[in-house]
């Protein structure tokens, strides 16, 4: 281990202060020596996990396009290879250190490629101990809280050839001057907060992404603003937890008068993600119902639909609770659409509370689920407990799930033939280039045909055929 070698620590990152966190105006730089660094490099940026993690990712490529680097599709093409990791499950985890082995070749025709390691993964411990001493080609590992960091942090690997390591374990400041490249041309990402005090039992999030931080309104706002006035037509609000937005500033501005606020910049479509059963407010509902432009469809994760299992989860919400929340905003919006996590195989979770989520999955008819077998990751209060479920019923639930969730999917989108969507116009797709695709007001992927159709667009469709997962239909 290398003396100026800033490694993670698992017990820093479980401290939380009380701390208001300050906006930092000034603090990415890019010293002068620095500048133009990659003039004539080229990098391949490779992300996984969530969008928090895109969103970091486009920060990355914006530095990365200040100091003069140029962007490429394939990793051979690459003079610096970033894989921008997820933490979450372990079988995320395996894919990106299968992938890491698995480039390692492209050291054989190419010696000076270097090779990055950042996002959730390069938080955790264990993680950085393994990638040390078994995955020597890696040149820099830095982390979520220090990408700020990055033009020394490239400097020091890529020009004075030493292998860099620099984690923060605690969460810093609001960085408010950081570049971004976005990705979209017409949908974007906003931030409105970072991190996590939620703790849930199974989750690393709190870990690597630190305590919750909210940037403040304005910022916000003005980003929006500046995002309708570049010619972007939807934005997705963005935290771990939304509806705790503000809760960190000591003031009473809330997420719901963050979001109104939002809709009243008039963007065609505002989205957010994710949003926690336990504090969804009525407040909340309202503004959602109120404005034409805030997408009825909400991603709301039960976890589970059994009380007993919610509450060793930590989740702070019980079954009725959620069905109760569900009925309200069903009541109040009718033709919303939405979304879940489900975790399966929880420690100890009984075929009976098994069979509790699947009712939930029954009352609520969700539009999409994204579910996963528990799995216990280091360091966080689950990973403790004994589990008496053996892995192969934890695959057996996981299936009966999906197979519940699929059969709602595809009543869901059966109800959405002869009818007509407006739809935000991503792209042709890549299949056929005959076909258009892109997504409704209630998130559900569309591929059309037409004439005179530009990305960008917010077209009305017919929908001709549905799918599980996707909708085929015409432009009117
Ligand atoms: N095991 C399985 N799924 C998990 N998630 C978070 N932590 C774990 C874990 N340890 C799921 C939750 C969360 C989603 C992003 O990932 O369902 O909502
Ligand atoms: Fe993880 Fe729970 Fe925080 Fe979501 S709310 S990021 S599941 S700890």
């Amino acid at each position: 281990m290398k003396k100026d070698w800033k490694l993670p620590s698992l017990k820093d990152a479980q401290i939380r202060t009380t701390k208001q966190s300050l906006v930092e105006r000034e603090l990415f730089d890019i010293p002068s020596h620095i500048k133009n660094m990659g003039n004539g490099r080229k990098f391949f940026l490779r992300t996984y996990g969530c969008q928090a993690n895109e969103r970091d990712s486009e920060t990355i490529a914006g530095i990365l396009y200040q100091l003069g680097f140029s962007s490429v599709k394939k990793p051979e093409d690459a003079d610096i290879i970033f894989f921008n990791t997820c933490a979450v499950r372990k079988n995320a985890e395996d894919k990106v250190i299968g992938e890491i082995g698995h480039l390692k070749v492209l050291k054989r025709t190419n010696p000076d490629l270097m090779f990055a390691v950042c996002g959730c993964m390069a938080q955790e411990e264990d993680i950085v101990n393994l990638l040390l001493k078994k995955h020597h080609h890696i040149d820099l590992i830095f982390g979520t809280h220090n990408i700020h960091r990055l033009p020394n942090l490239l400097y020091n690997a890529m020009i004075s050839k030493e292998r860099t390591v620099e984690v923060y374990s605690k969460e810093g400041e609001v960085i408010e001057n950081l570049p971004a490249k976005r990705f979209g041309k017409h949908k974007a990402w906003v931030n409105i907060m970072y991190g996590c005090d939620k703790f849930c039992t199974y989750c690393i999030v709190p870990y690597t992404r630190g305590k919750e931080r909210s940037r403040s309104a304005l910022d916000i706002l003005d980003e929006v603003a500046q995002l309708k006035k570049e010619g972007f037509k939807e934005v997705s609000l963005l935290g771990q937890n939304v509806n705790s937005y503000g809760k960190d500033l000591n003031c009473d501005y809330n997420f719901a008068n963050l979001l109104e606020d939002v809709a009243k910049i008039g963007i065609d479509r505002v989205r957010f993600t994710t949003s926690h059963p336990w504090d969804f407010t009525d407040e909340m509902i309202d503004v959602v119902a109120k404005y034409d432009n805030i997408m009825k469809y909400i991603h709301l994760p039960v976890q589970s639909g059994s009380s007993e299992i919610l509450k060793i989860m930590g989740r702070r919400y019980s079954s009725e609770d959620y069905y109760t929340l569900y009925d309200k905003i069903i009541a109040k919006m009718p033709g919303c659409a939405f979304s879940s996590d489900i975790i399966v195989g929880f420690p100890n979770e009984t075929d009976e509370q098994f069979n509790e989520t699947l009712n939930m999955v029954e009352h609520c008819k969700f539009d999409n689920v994204y579910s996963f077998i528990y799995s216990p990751r280091i360091g966080t209060p689950a990973a403790k407990m004994v589990d008496n479920v053996p892995f192969e019923v934890k695959q057996k639930r996981l299936q009966i799930l999906q197979d519940k969730i699929n059969h709602y999917s595809n009543l869901n989108n059966q109800k959405y033939v002869g009818e007509k969507v407006m739809v935000l116009v991503d792209g042709k797709s890549k299949k056929n280039d005959q076909v258009y695709s892109g997504y409704t007001q209630a998130n559900k992927l569309v591929n059309f045909t037409g004439d005179n159709i530009n990305d960008g667009d917010i077209i009305e469709v017919i929908i001709t055929e549905h799918k599980s997962w996707t909708l085929n239909g015409e432009k009117i």
